[in-house]
């Protein structure tokens, strides 16, 4: 890339929430249009966006199952030089899930890279040996205290905010019918001046939720499900989104009302395979489109 302000490019490596579009198990209205080759309803990969500031050298932010995969089907991922190399310089953990953490286990194969995390997550990382398979001597883990931004050169800076949240489904108490809070985090990274605020889980959108997104040019957000009793109705669970700690797009509280006066960029991603605005055309993606956010789709490039 040419110019000393190449600002920010974010490719989104995977737009969906657990599970994918379509899942692997899944009979729903989404799944079965995906798996039938639907063109209104092209496949997703479970979330991960890759980042960089000077179009070389990316930051991955989340580290999803489906990682091997999404990076192969990206040439800007590709190794370019000597026998072994990968232009990430750096992975991102911001939060515990299984669709944020496993897709460490996909990039083990002796590369350098460096893992931030806040200590939460660190200590999750920490407290199950199968991660150790990342050499600590090529893998450094730097963690990060909320708030603190750290140079994570090739023109990038990262800053880890808390967000309203719960804790990962496998420490959860099964039968708990509220969400334990637990940590959550979104992502803010700068390259050029320009910010981008990553966000895949949120579980209410605060005064100090939208006052991240107001120091950003765009929000890449959590958009799991249009209605928060989406997957009953749909018959594939017996959680709400407020259960799973996702607000929704819908009703007074939802995504749509609160972020409706933000001027930035407003993109969709962690979507879940219920979500109807997963369909091309429909009522639901009409309504997130004229009101002017964007569902993300894998490969989806930002320029900033
Ligand atoms: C979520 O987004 O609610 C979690 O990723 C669910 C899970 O861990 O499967
Ligand atoms: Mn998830
Ligand atoms: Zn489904």
């Amino acid at each position: 890339m040419v110019g000393p302000d190449p600002g920010l490019t974010a490719i989104v490596l995977g737009s969906a929430a657990g599970g994918g579009v379509p899942q692997w198990n899944c009979r729903c209205r989404v799944c079965v249009l995906a798996r039938a080759g639907d063109p209104r309803v092209p496949p997703r990969n479970q979330v991960s966006i890759a980042i960089s500031g000077d179009g070389k050298t990316w930051l991955l932010i989340g580290a999803s199952p489906d990682l091997r995969q999404q990076i192969l089907t990206t040439p800007a991922l590709a190794p370019r030089e000597g026998l072994r190399h990968s232009p990430i310089s750096g992975v991102v953990l911001i939060n515990a899930d299984v669709d944020g953490i496993a897709g460490l286990l996909a990039i083990r194969e002796s590369q350098p890279f460096r893992l931030f995390a806040p200590a939460p997550i660190q200590q999750v990382l920490k407290a199950n040996p199968m991660f150790d398979v990342l050499d600590p001597n090529l893998v450094e883990r730097v963690t990060l205290a909320p708030s603190q931004r750290i140079d994570c050169g090739h023109g990038l800076s990262l800053c880890l905010l808390p967000m309203p949240g719960k804790i990962p489904l496998y420490l959860e108490d099964r039968a708990a019918v509220q969400p334990e809070p637990g940590p959550t985090y979104a992502a803010l990274v700068e390259a050029g001046g320009r910010r981008a605020l990553i966000a895949p889980a949120c579980a209410n959108i605060t005064d100090q939720v939208l006052a991240h997104m107001r120091q950003s040019d765009v929000v890449f957000f959590d958009g799991t499900l249009f209605t928060d009793d989406e997957m009953i109705r749909a018959g594939v669970g017996r959680k709400t989104g407020r259960r799973m700690g996702h607000v929704s797009m819908s009703g007074p509280d939802g995504s749509l009302a609160r972020l409706a006066d933000l001027s930035i960029r407003r993109i969709f991603v962690h979507i879940n395979n219920t979500n109807p605005v997963l369909i091309e055309g429909s009522d639901e993606r009409c309504q997130v489109e004229a009101a002017g956010f964007e569902v993300a789709f894998d490969g989806m490039e930002v320029r900033l």
